[in-house]
């Protein structure tokens, strides 16, 4: 996580700064700082919490210099206060890091040893004191080469130094860095989206390398400091425009924007006239691959485990699903015909990005489902399919969640079909069932009032379960992720089987539980679990679809019903009640819905 920008300029930086710091707040939101240079020395100014915070400190508002770095923080080592904040800075040099230091704790003794002297709790602060000692015998190249191979674990570096007065150096190793150009002037960032305000001409530096920026020119060099060439990218430079309009958060409007999503990904990939699915320039053939493997985090993750069901039920396709960062440091069996699909919103999650790249160092078939398609997985994958859902800003995956989902729905359908594993009529059945989807959706959003009301039972609870089975289990576990982190309620997912197995022994008089038992093969199955938590105390809220038979149950404390559809399709729209839930649960509670608290929106560091 966190975020860094740098600008090297004939004016001066610090409201330029200021303004990208806003936009990279997605990757961290704990703290902020800024350092320029002016005449001969370093200016380092730092809050905690938010940007804003810092932009209305006096010093900063008259801060001069036309170089100078930024940076968002999402803590690692030590509290999220001021002077844990970056930049660090010692007499002659500033450092902005985002990822981990693992060897920290050595290099701080061995700099202590020295005579250096450290204020923050941070393992960024051994950089900052490593590259002054480096600089007493070194150039300023060979300094932080010579820097960089001591360092152990992920980085992407943005540095100052006092006697430099137009230099800014950049450094990645596992955390994105982009470089942009512009007219008299260059810059420095995380990514692409915090540059974009200012140029659309982009470099991606790759993990080893380093970069020197100056007002005039950029240069770049491998591990071992020798130059190396880079291509300048051109991206689109069109500016997505971020308001909330009548919303008051940006969860509430991304909820709502979800017809909008479905509807863009199918008019990407559903050829209407020719009833069939379009994947242009996929790089395999259908018997090349026989198994997949799926992989994300948090919330792609359950996409993930959603796409396994629907895998599993539209092909012969062997289905494995992955956590990322478990998927990274296991003792996996790569295999050939294994298609590795890398799920991400952002595209820039650590883990899942170290999952491509093991793939990738393996020679493995790579594809992604990722939103920003400029992103280090979107870059790096061999084949890229776009959710095309606009930018995500809730920390909250609502309208990402339901993008991915599809896109891996039309990926199961068109291999389905491909494989000859689904009929024809099959295919064009869920095809027409699919380009309905978006009304059916549009027509759930509507349930506000009731989930208003329920949502106060959830507040008022020590703890809460969502229950599912098959197709909804995966829906299950997203709607107990996005209850605990909006509403900071404990929130179990569970396979509505799985309950006298043990979870069965935290119910109690009162305790609300999700039942997610749509009228599909698992339906009595799953009133049947139902009744076991009803009879022990527990609130159900039974969330299923419209049906002509009644529910065969009793004792339910509520019922939601969505609309109706293929049972594949259902979990669509099963989510929206649950996404509801979670956001009424937060606004009850006063909390900050689109920054809930200790998240980011993008995870890059693992
Ligand atoms: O950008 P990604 O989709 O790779 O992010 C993965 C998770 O960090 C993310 O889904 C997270 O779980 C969300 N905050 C959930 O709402």
């Amino acid at each position: 996580m966190c975020g860094i920008i740098g600008i090297n300029s004939n004016k001066s930086v610090s409201a330029s700064i200021i303004n990208s710091l806003k936009k990279l707040e997605y990757r961290g939101y704990d703290s902020a700082g800024i350092a320029t240079l002016h005449a001969g020395s370093i200016n380092e100014v730092k809050s905690e919490g938010r940007v804003d915070n810092l932009e209305k400190n006096s010093v900063v508002q008259n801060m001069v210099g036309t170089i100078g770095i930024g940076h968002v923080r999402w803590a690692t080592h030590g509290l999220p206060n001021s002077i844990n904040a970056h930049p660090h800075s010692s007499q002659n040099v500033s450092v902005v890091h985002n990822g981990i230091i693992e060897n920290s704790t050595l290099l701080k003794k061995f700099l202590v040893s020295k005579g250096h002297k450290f204020k923050s709790q941070t393992d960024t602060e051994v950089i900052v004191h490593l590259i002054t000692e480096n600089l007493k015998t070194e150039n300023i190249i060979n300094s932080i080469t010579k820097t960089l191979k001591s360092l152990h674990g992920s980085f992407a570096l943005g540095i100052i130094f006092k006697d430099q007065p137009d230099l800014i150096i950049g450094a990645r190793r596992g955390s994105p860095l982009a470089v942009g150009y512009g007219p008299n002037e260059n810059y420095l960032g995380s990514d692409s989206y915090a540059l974009k305000s200012m140029t659309n001409k982009i470099t991606y530096l790759s993990d080893g390398e380093f970069c020197v920026i100056k007002k005039d020119h950029v240069e770049f060099f491998n591990e071992d400091g020798i130059k190396i060439n880079k291509k300048v990218l051109e991206l689109s430079s069109e500016e997505e425009k971020h308001d909330k309009g009548d919303y008051k958060h940006f969860m509430a409007k991304e909820i709502e924007e979800q017809p909008t999503t479905l509807k863009n990904g199918i008019k990407e990939y559903v050829d209407a006239s020719n009833n069939d699915i379009n994947i242009f320039n996929f790089p395999w053939k259908t018997n090349e691959i026989s198994s997949i493997t799926l992989i994300g985090c948090g919330t792609a993750y359950h996409s993930c485990m959603m796409a396994k069901y629907w895998f599993e039920e539209l092909t012969t396709l062997n289905v494995n699903v992955d956590i990322a960062s478990e998927f990274r440091y296991r003792k996996n069996r790569f295999k050939k015909d294994t298609l590795y699909v890398f799920v991400s919103q952002s595209g820039e999650t650590a883990d899942t990005y170290a999952a491509l790249s093991l793939c990738k160092s393996k020679e493995m078939k790579t594809c992604s489902v990722v939103n920003v398609i400029e992103s280090s997985i979107a870059r790096d994958s061999e084949f890229v399919m776009p959710i095309h859902c606009g930018t995500e800003i809730g920390v909250a995956s609502t309208k990402a969640f339901l993008g991915q989902i599809l896109i891996l729905y039309i990926l199961a359908l068109k291999l389905g079909l491909l494989r000859k594993d689904l009929k024809r009529e099959l295919f064009n059945k869920k095809l027409k069932d699919l380009k309905e989807l978006p009304d059916l959706v549009q027509q759930t959003l509507s349930i506000d009032n009731k989930i208003q009301t329920i949502s106060k039972t959830f507040n008022d609870a020590k703890g809460s379960m969502f229950l599912g089975r098959g197709f909804s289990y995966p829906i299950a576990l997203e709607g107990a992720l996005k209850l605990k982190e909006l509403s900071y309620i404990h929130a179990e997912g569970y396979p509505a089987g799985e309950m006298k197995h043990g979870p069965l022994a935290l119910i109690e008089e009162g305790m609300p539980v999700v039942v997610l038992a749509p009228r599909d093969d698992y339906y009595k199955k799953t009133i049947s679990n139902m009744q076991e938590v009803i009879a022990r105390g527990a609130k159900v809220l039974l969330i299923t679809n419209k049906s002509k038979d009644e529910i065969i149950s009793e004792n339910i404390w509520e019922t939601i019903e969505v609309e109706t559809t293929g049972a594949d399709l259902l979990p669509f729209l099963l989510t929206v009640p649950l996404q509801k839930l979670a956001y009424y649960s937060a606004l009850k509670k006063g909390y900050d819905i689109d920054k809930p608290r200790n998240l980011a929106k993008s995870v890059t560091v693992e």
